[in-house]
């Protein structure tokens, strides 16, 4: 049953490589750290009288059992699957169970730039919504949309 904002977290979840954002290729990924990124996703969610629950893991089967508790427990998944957008059928296959909760990917690059290989993410495929090539704001707009779609209604400021 999908839950609320009100009674659960939305999950903000990375994967490999990602934890070494602001050293990492900085002249594609910025200079900010997953530390500025989360503080990002914490405001943004307050907004809407949301909390997030930020992992990354560089790990494929602690992302698949993060997903399986975020079916049970959260209002919502964010992720960026990093290079397992573009190799993980398990990743796929674990979002797939997740009924009716949202799922917005985003992808710091525009990855429709980059490398063919990056051209194709098996999570697209369940994703209610894709945001690739706004650098870290992209994970603002993923919030919004997943809290959006897990019917908020934005907090009076
Ligand atoms: C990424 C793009 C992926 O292709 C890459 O493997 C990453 C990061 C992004 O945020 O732009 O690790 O997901």
């Amino acid at each position: 049953m999908p839950r609320t904002l009100a009674d659960a977290p939305i999950m903000v979840l990375n994967g490999p490589n990602l934890n070494l954002l602001g050293q990492r290729q900085p002249e594609i990924y910025g200079s900010d750290t997953l530390a500025d990124i989360e503080a990002l996703c914490v405001k943004t969610a307050a907004a809407y009288g949301a909390t997030v629950d930020f992992r990354q893991s560089n790990h494929e089967g602690e992302l698949v059992d993060w997903i399986q508790e975020a079916r049970l427990n959260h209002a919502g998944v964010v992720i960026n699957p990093a290079a397992y957008s573009h190799t993980s059928v398990a990743i796929l296959d674990a979002l797939n169970t997740c009924d009716g909760l949202p799922v917005v990917e985003v992808h710091i690059s525009n990855i429709h730039q980059r490398e063919q290989f990056r051209h194709h993410s098996y999570v697209s495929l369940r994703a209610d919504g894709v945001i690739a090539g706004c650098g870290v704001q992209g994970y603002a707009f993923a919030v919004e949309r997943v809290a959006t779609l897990a019917g908020a209604a934005r907090a009076e400021a």
